[in-house]
């Protein structure tokens, strides 16, 4: 990598309509399901990012029949049972979720598997994860205790666990409900704060059984799961950029169109609300994931305070969110997102310190950030951190600067959005 990017403010606001890539979370979890499942599965507007094509390729390893076409990903599944052992190590590339979520699939099945990944995975907490599995009985073992990649499990025979998740993670949540589908008995997961809940709503859309009630999810055991069809909504992950960008570019007006508004991921469009965002949202009826139109404009922002349990719902907007509190009026305070720490980089640093560069007035604390706006950026050379996220946050920045911003490491924008300086350019001209 370390290709440097150049990027200028536009000489006019952002127009027109887009639609987003599909949901990160969602493609991952298609092709897992559809790699257990028995029967084919067809996934439509699966996000061809880099984190879900590892998702491919290791299942690829695991002996299933994936294709990919132009839009759509076909898996050919036959059940939990057709897995089979790899022969080379599976390499989850820099994807978190990947990781995570195979460690529970393949702690129910009878053989030997070694996951790696880059450099950022080797540096993510995986006890989290290799503690519940363990409990389950599957024999997991890692660098520091089963803390770090490579990580290596022998799975075989689960047992149902009870387990109150230490922190609020759709992933280690989902790792548990994958091994619990595997296990004998029932599975019960406590969640103290809401996460994304991608997992629970596939589950169901597979044919299989899931329930809730209060904080508890309980899953039973032993579940056959039946090839489905899944469309994938645009991801509002990847929509944040683009709602930010027109709220703080002069004289925009955009629309994206079938955007997830699943109710676990819509921090974003409550917090821009808050902050006076002049925004629409309109949803589409439809049975399965919600999703709808969301209307942006150019937008006078207030300063707010962001903490307790909405965080879950808006963590990966964060670095942005930040980028967008520098032209609020007033201080913006980010709390209790200590997780920020462990996600692709330390996310609470790197944003400090890039928008830091811009000329943004904003400090770190331990478990976030406080930002005074409302400053004009100025550009300088900024770095990605080879994180995707602080990448495209970067590059929404340069829309307000006034001289360019030079990205290094752009190229770390493919991890979840291969086409975002194309979209960028649909808006801009
Ligand atoms: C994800 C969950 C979140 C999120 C990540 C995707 C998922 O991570 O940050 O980008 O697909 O389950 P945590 O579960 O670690 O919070």
């Amino acid at each position: 990598m370390g290709n440097k990017l150049k990027l200028s403010k536009p000489e006019q606001g952002l127009k027109g309509e887009l639609q987003v890539p599909g949901d990160k979370s969602i493609s991952h979890r298609a092709v897992m399901f559809g790699s257990v499942a028995v029967g084919r599965t067809t996934i439509h507007n699966f996000l061809m990012g880099e984190d879900c094509l590892s998702t491919i390729s290791c299942f690829r390893k695991l002996g299933v029949n994936i294709d990919i076409h132009t839009d759509k990903v076909t898996v050919e599944g036959n059940g939990w049972d057709s897995l089979k052992e790899p022969t080379e190590v599976l390499d989850t590339g820099n994807s978190g979720t990947t990781t995570r979520l195979m460690m529970g699939i393949l702690s129910g099945r009878p053989f030997h598997s070694v996951l790696i990944g880059d450099e950022s995975i080797a540096k993510r907490p995986m006890k989290r994860v290799t503690d519940p599995l363990k409990l389950f009985g599957t024999a997991i073992d890692g660098r520091d205790e089963g803390n770090f990649t490579p990580l290596s499990i022998r799975g075989g025979s689960l047992k149902a666990i009870r387990y109150k998740l230490p922190v609020a993670s759709a992933q280690v949540k989902s790792a548990i409900l994958l091994a619990g589908l595997q296990a004998d008995g029932m599975t019960e997961v406590i969640e103290p704060q809401r996460t994304r809940d991608h997992t629970e709503k596939m589950i169901l859309e597979f044919g299989g059984e899931i329930e809730r009630e209060d904080d508890t999810i309980k899953v039973r055991g032993r579940q056959v799961l039946r090839g489905a069809e899944v469309y994938v909504p645009g991801d509002i992950s990847s929509a944040a950029f683009f709602m930010t960008a027109a709220a703080i570019v002069p004289d925009s007006r955009i629309t994206l169109k079938n955007v997830g508004l699943n109710a676990t991921r819509t921090g974003i469009i409550e917090v821009m609300k808050r902050m006076g965002a002049s925004m629409e949202v309109m949803e589409t009826p439809g049975s399965g994931e919600r999703i709808g139109n969301i209307m942006l404009e150019t937008s006078e922002l207030q300063a707010i305070e962001i903490g307790g349990d909405l965080i879950p719902s808006l963590i990966d907007e964060i670095p942005v969110i930040a980028l967008l509190a520098t032209q609020a009026e007033g201080t913006t305070v980010i709390k209790d997102a200590e997780e920020l720490k462990v996600k692709e980089t330390n996310r609470i640093d790197a944003v400090v310190r890039e928008l830091k560069k811009l000329g943004a007035d904003i400090e770190a604390t331990d478990d976030g950030m406080i930002i005074k706006g409302k400053k004009s950026l100025r550009g300088a050379e900024v770095h990605s951190w080879g994180d995707h996220r602080i990448g495209m946050t970067l590059a929404v920045a340069s829309l307000i600067t006034d001289s360019p911003v030079y990205v290094e490491d752009a190229d770390a924008i493919k991890i979840s959005y291969p086409r975002f300086f194309e979209d960028l350019r649909k808006l801009v001209e």
